[in-house]
């Protein structure tokens, strides 16, 4: 499609330029290129992708033969689908995401499963987040428990930019606050001690390991939502030694990790004085995330 490759003289029908897309993407090396080829059309004409079967022999009009020919290129400089759509589903509900924020991922589900399991529903439970990103986390939390308050942190301007409009349209401002800095300390003082949960899902890959990345990851996630020093666990370090100054007495922290590290962040929360560790695997079986509580 684009001027130089694509045919211009006939006409481009739904099914001509989904298989078009799908043989481009396939050679720019897109994973599931046919599958993305009919969610980017589908995108391109604000319509449902079931629609395109329906309109197989339409030709596309000319606004959306724009759009689909800005969209194509930008996924074959392999720029995540969730930036070009806008937006990314977790926990069966819709986040808006874009360049800047990490799009959310399936394991990070595991980490929403394993807090709840934390959280009653009878009182009220005080949560922080450490690097809520799109907010995907803080937001999933209050939608799923009215009880639950979350103060999150970011360090990230545009984390703040799109946790801010999913915090408003999944309309949980009244349990969610966010703010911008670093780790705890742009917290109020006052809730030193005061939280029942800390959670967070840290950057955690090490540094050299970014080379052997999807360029969709390496190239256009941002760094600071990635990468954390030498082995990957910088922040997570420093979470762990600093969360019993934030804790109740028997407060809890689960963590989201790489499977690798799964074992040593158990070993660095029993080090900081936890008492019960446990790892879970997410949905594909990985160990995933590490819990610990106080008492
Ligand atoms: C792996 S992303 C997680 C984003 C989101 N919570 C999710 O699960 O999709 C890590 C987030 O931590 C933020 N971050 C990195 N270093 C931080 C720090 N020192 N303090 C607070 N946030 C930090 C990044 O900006 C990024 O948004």
């Amino acid at each position: 499609m684009s001027d130089s490759t694509a045919p211009t003289d006939d006409v481009w029908t739904v099914q001509r330029i989904l298989q078009w897309t799908a043989d481009f993407l396939r050679q720019k090396e897109v994973e599931s290129p046919r599958l993305e080829a009919e969610l980017l059309l589908a995108h391109a004409r604000k319509c449902q992708r079931i629609r395109l079967y329906t309109d197989f022999e339409t030709p596309l009009a000319d606004d959306e033969r724009a759009r689909m020919r800005e969209f194509v290129k930008r996924r074959a400089g392999r720029e995540p689908l969730a930036y070009i759509t806008g937006h990314k589903e977790f926990y069966g509900r819709d986040f808006a995401v874009g360049s800047g924020v990490l799009v959310p991922r399936p394991e990070t589900e595991t980490l929403i499963d394993v807090s709840l399991e934390h959280i009653s529903k009878d009182h009220a439970v005080n949560v922080c987040e450490v690097g809520f990103g799109s907010g995907c986390i803080a937001v999933t939390l209050a939608k799923q428990c009215s009880s639950v308050s979350v103060l999150a942190t970011d360090v990230a301007r545009q984390a703040m930019k799109f946790a801010t409009e999913n915090v408003a349209s999944h309309e949980v401002g009244h349990q969610v606050t966010l703010y911008e800095g670093d780790g705890f300390s742009p917290l109020p003082r006052e809730t030193a001690g005061r939280f029942d949960g800390i959670v967070s899902n840290p950057p955690y890959i090490r540094e050299d390991e970014m080379a052997t990345l999807s360029p969709e990851v390496a190239v256009h996630e941002p760094r600071e939502a990635l990468v954390s020093g030498a082995d990957g666990l910088v922040l997570a370090r420093r979470l762990i030694a600093e969360a019993c100054d934030w804790l109740t007495e028997d407060g809890w922290m689960v963590l989201e990790v790489d499977p690798a590290q799964c074992e040593t962040v158990a070993e660095l929360f029993s080090a900081a004085g936890f008492a019960k560790t446990a790892i879970h695997q997410d949905l594909s079986g990985n160990d995933r995330v590490v819990s610990a509580e106080r008492s």
